[in-house]
């Protein structure tokens, strides 16, 4: 071995040993004759100090080095006086003196920020990702993440799963996103898609009687980027035989909640609370509610439906809502706060946010001389406001006034400070809708995937009221984020069929793209069900972190892009006539 330890290893207990390290130069300090020099490995950071009585060639070496140069040195651990400790490092009770001093490797100076705490552009550091891992909160989430994968094997193998690996080239599957395609060569012309998630894979499993699968899966799916989304993620994929929703949630849950415990160190509270779809939409203007703070939205638009109020009740009277929030009276707005409120809501189409102040005797603000007394009276009730708070509305269609009320929550949850990335607050979201319908498109489509089970009471609804009809499915959210979705599956074949029919796919079309995974269901399917995790947005919420880049050894841009390797990339021409492809 090249090292007797590693840099994070040694305390004052091994004082008089004689050791060898080897790392990265972090610092390197001259005082008064001596040279100070901390070494740094991925377990921590050492003090080496070379006194004047060091061999010459030790002292040589060490008068050479740069910063990130890698070296190997060897001496006899000194603990220090206690009043010289350095209390924030692990191994800040001793130094080493110095007795031999090597250059593994020099280094030019790096292009980016290694010191705790500091950035460089964007760019840059995913350019040079591999420096930025030599920076304390990188490591650490690489090291968070490797903790966080061994906790869900030891919880899948404990439960009785079976981990089975999957194909990654694969026809099409239905999760919605657009395919990332990959042509084969040997078939001109046609084109394998990579695997979005394993689902029907996972569902041909329990047909097979494997009875209880996991897998930790790479899934490529090519949609627009946002924080929490990466063109290849990974996901933790679970499916069982035999099963409801409880089963399968209990496997979540209590996952979850060990991850928690075992890895962001907090025992939240079991069982998590529940909120139906419709319920999370209504109150927190949400699928995915972040239950950190209150805040609640309430739908108001009977109290004021009368106001004279144009914004109130034309919108009411045209079928719409008017929503509000009351804000407590400790969460105080300037003028200032309340203008910009409007850019919050702008996004999902809403006009504005109107408001008023609870003020004594009498209530201002611009909304505040359209509410008759009755109005108040019934506000206060129907929204908790106080004496003193801010009530706060948007008025619109649902569809624009319930996520626009969502994002304004949110907002005020940022703003306020509410938003504790340290306190975590699961909550399952349950009762999705099966369908949803597509204005645009003139069609239903699966709100989760074609292959989700309707709740049984509703089955009836599916020939008269398919909007209606509730789905055997389930989301955890977590501080807003959207850790895991799953449901119970349809197995029966005739269901199934009528399920393809509902979303417009012809029997021919359901047999062309599914009539693979169709024909499974006609040979003894159980019933089964499953989940999959979002492993980094997982890593990433327990880390407190809000964007999964920071959690991925390797990310993409927003653009998905590759800026270490530069992929995409051309290819040349030989490469594309082999695959029998002309560019336009
Ligand atoms: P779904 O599409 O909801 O379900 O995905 C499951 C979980 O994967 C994560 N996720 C992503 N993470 C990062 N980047 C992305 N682009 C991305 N897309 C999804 C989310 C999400 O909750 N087969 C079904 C699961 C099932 O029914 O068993 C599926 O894939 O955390």
């Amino acid at each position: 071995m090249m090292r007797t330890h590693t840099c994070g290893e040694l305390r004052a207990a091994h004082a008089g040993t004689t050791v060898t390290l080897c790392g990265w130069v972090q610092n390197r300090r001259d005082h008064g004759g001596l040279t100070f020099v901390d070494l740094r490995d991925r377990h921590g950071v050492t003090q080496f100090v070379v006194e004047p009585d060091a061999p010459q060639a030790a002292r040589d070496e060490a008068a050479k080095v740069r910063l990130e140069w890698v070296v190997r040195i060897t001496g006899v651990v000194r603990a220090r006086p206690t009043e010289s400790r350095n209390k924030d490092r692990a191994t800040g009770e001793v130094e080493i003196v110095v007795t031999a001093f090597e250059v593994l490797n020099a280094a030019e100076p790096v292009p980016v920020a290694l010191a705790a705490g500091e950035r460089s552009g964007e760019d840059q550091e995913l350019k040079y990702r591999y420096l930025v891992f030599r920076r304390p909160e990188m490591r650490e989430a690489l090291l968070r993440r490797a903790r966080m994968n061994h906790v869900v094997r030891d919880h899948m193998v404990t439960r009785g799963f079976t981990e089975v690996e999957t194909p990654s080239l694969l026809r099409s599957t239905p999760e919605g996103a657009r395919d990332y395609l990959v042509p084969s060569r040997v078939h001109p012309g046609s084109f394998y898609a990579l695997l979005q998630s394993p689902q029907l894979l996972k569902q041909l499993l329990m047909i097979g009687g494997m009875d209880r699968y996991w897998q930790i899966v790479r899934c490529f799916r090519d949609e627009d980027l946002r924080a929490d989304r990466q063109p290849e993620f990974t996901q933790l994929d679970v499916e069982m035989s035999f099963c409801d929703e409880s089963d399968v949630q209990d496997v979540a849950e209590t996952l979850v909640h060990r991850l928690l415990k075992e890895i962001a160190g907090v025992d939240v509270p079991r069982p998590f609370p529940h909120v139906t779809f419709s319920d999370a939409m209504e109150r927190f203007g949400s699928d995915k509610p972040d239950l950190r703070f209150g805040l609640e939205v309430r739908d108001v638009s009977e109290i004021v439906r009368e106001s004279p109020f144009v914004v109130f009740h034309d919108v009411v009277a045209a079928g719409g809502v008017v929503r509000a929030i009351a804000v407590p009276a400790k969460h105080a707005f300037t003028r200032k706060d309340l203008d910009s409120l409007r850019t919050v809501v702008a996004d999902r189409g809403a006009k504005g946010v109107a408001w008023c102040r609870i003020a004594e005797p009498d209530w201002t603000g611009p909304a505040a001389k359209h509410l008759s007394p009755a109005m108040r009276a019934a506000l206060v009730q129907a929204t908790g406001a106080e004496t003193g708070g801010t009530l706060l509305f948007v008025a619109g269609t649902r569809e624009i006034a319930i996520p626009a009320t969502g994002d304004l929550r949110l907002h005020l949850g940022s703003h306020f400070g509410l938003r504790d990335p340290k306190s975590f607050a699961p909550v399952w979201v349950d009762q999705f809708p099966l369908l949803e319908w597509d204005a645009d498109g003139k069609r239903w489509n699966a709100c989760h995937h074609p292959f989700t089970a309707p709740l049984a009471e509703d089955v009836a609804l599916l020939a008269s009221d398919p909007g209606k009809v509730r789905a055997r499915a389930y989301d955890l959210a977590m501080n807003g984020l959207e850790l895991l979705g799953g449901s119970i599956r349809i197995h029966q074949p005739e269901i199934q069929a009528s399920m393809f029919r509902l979303l417009g796919i012809s029997d021919e079309e359901a047999q062309a793209r599914f009539g693979w995974f169709v024909e499974a269901l006609r040979y003894g399917a159980p019933p089964h069900g499953g989940f999959a995790a979002g492993m980094d947005r997982l890593a990433a919420v327990l880390a407190g972190l809000t964007s999964i880049r920071d959690v991925i050894a390797f990310p993409k841009t927003a653009a998905a892009t590759d800026l270490m390797t530069g992929a995409p990339s051309t290819v040349d021409g030989k490469q594309l006539a082999e695959l029998g492809i002309r560019l336009v």
